[in-house]
């Protein structure tokens, strides 16, 4: 009797131990943050869930913007097997909401007053028919160039504002035998360099009517043959093995001293940080010349699928935690973005993540905000992989401008 009560006490003592164990539920996380600046912001957020009780099972799956881990996604909801939680851009968290895959995060949002704090332009995409579906965890803008500051003082460059001053600054770095633009080839960075180009020579009217708006007058325009000239020019800046490259391995090229500048999203500074650079010191951030009042935004948000009739508590752990404001400063310091609350003190910020805070805020109030194209903020998938093929292809010498402008005009008509 004696030693079936003990066995019967240890028993409840574990299933006690199990219950707390399973109450502060695990949460599957599929996500693309595979580069070493992405993996250190990564793992603020695992170490916070993690002392909540919450177990972290990463799913990573590396490639730039997404684009694999969006493929990957697809594969496992079509086979029945969902991940809890998932890094998403824009308009495909629109898409999932649409097919009614999300959990409903109304109750988390509601009590952490998400309405008021979360910027409007970005609520268009974490909300759904008036229903939360996401937590954003960052805003990032996509409208930036990294220097190699010791570069630039050793030959003489100022920062360019604009895009004559920016070639002569290529040409410098070019006659320097230093690599000019350090590019990675891959569809998403060539859209990237695209959009801010585009934003350049268009302006910002001409940004709205051709990439969000997609009208054809505007992608079918002179401008926008000047464009895809310009996109020609950069490339002639660009290393012989610029191909394929991961956009990582362009910020390496910079940060260590081989070549001199980078066009990419502020992702990239996540990079230069985590080689233990310092903004104003060691490298130097600013706006595409040309798009200095003007940002293009993307946000990573994390949708959760739905698992049964309510999120679970290790959803709702991870969507609340995201949104905590002590959260979003210490992570976005890692990642090189900046919080995604518009209540949230910056002054713990870098240099570039004061710069990015103030312009985004800037650009908002003056009508300067757009999504990025590129990132999955100005149109739905299927128009942006679109636009990337003609803007690679014309890129690759497949197309003179040209015959890139009447392709990119039925290829988004194509693609709607
Ligand atoms: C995401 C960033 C990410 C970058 C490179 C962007 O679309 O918003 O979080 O670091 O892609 O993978």
């Amino acid at each position: 009797m004696r030693s079936y009560l003990g066995t019967t006490l240890k028993a409840v003592a574990v299933l006690a131990a199990t219950a707390s164990f399973a109450a502060a539920e695990d949460v599957e996380v599929l996500h693309w943050w595979t580069s070493g600046g992405e993996a250190a912001a990564l793992n603020v957020l695992k170490q916070d869930l993690e002392a909540q009780g919450v177990g972290w099972l990463d799913m990573p799956v590396a490639g730039g913007s997404g684009v694999q881990a969006m493929t990957v996604l697809r594969a496992r909801v079509t086979s029945g097997n969902a991940p809890t939680a998932v890094q998403m851009l824009g308009f495909d968290v629109l898409d999932w909401a649409k097919e009614g895959a999300l959990a409903n995060l109304n109750d988390i949002a509601a009590e952490g007053g998400w309405d008021a704090v979360v910027p409007g332009p970005l609520q268009a995409f974490t909300k759904y028919d008036g229903t939360w579906i996401a937590s954003p965890v960052n805003v990032h803008s996509t409208n930036w160039v990294w220097a190699n500051k010791a570069l630039l003082d050793e030959l003489g460059i100022a920062q360019p504002t604009n895009w004559d001053e920016f070639i002569a600054a290529l040409d410098t770095v070019k006659a320097s035998g230093k690599v000019a633009l350090a590019h990675g080839g891959q569809p998403w960075q060539d859209g990237t360099v695209f959009e801010a180009v585009l934003m350049a020579t268009g302006g910002p009217e001409f940004y709205k009517a051709a990439l969000i708006d997609l009208d054809p007058e505007a992608l079918g325009s002179d401008t926008m043959k000047e464009v895809f000239d310009r996109m020609t020019i950069l490339r002639g800046y660009y290393d012989d093995n610029f191909s394929g490259r991961d956009w990582n391995l362009a910020s390496a090229m910079v940060i260590n001293g081989d070549a001199a500048f980078q066009m990419m999203g502020d992702w990239a500074k996540g990079e230069f940080l985590n080689a233990g650079k310092v903004p104003d010191v060691d490298f130097l951030c600013f706006r595409f010349p040309g798009t200095q009042d003007q940002v293009t935004f993307n946000s990573d948000v994390f949708a959760m699928f739905k698992q049964g009739d309510t999120v679970s508590e290790g959803q709702a752990a991870l969507a609340k935690a995201i949104m905590s404001p002590e959260f979003q400063v210490a992570f976005n310091k890692v990642k090189g973005s900046v919080p995604a609350r518009t209540d949230v003190d910056g002054s713990e910020l870098d240099a570039c993540g004061q710069k990015a805070m103030a312009e985004l805020k800037a650009a908002n109030d003056s009508g300067n905000l757009f999504g990025s194209m590129a990132h999955g903020y100005a149109v739905p998938a299927a128009v942006k992989n679109a636009i990337f093929d003609v803007v690679t292809a014309q890129l690759n010498g497949e197309y003179d401008s040209e015959t890139a402008v009447s392709e990119l005009v039925s290829a988004v008509e194509i693609s709607q």
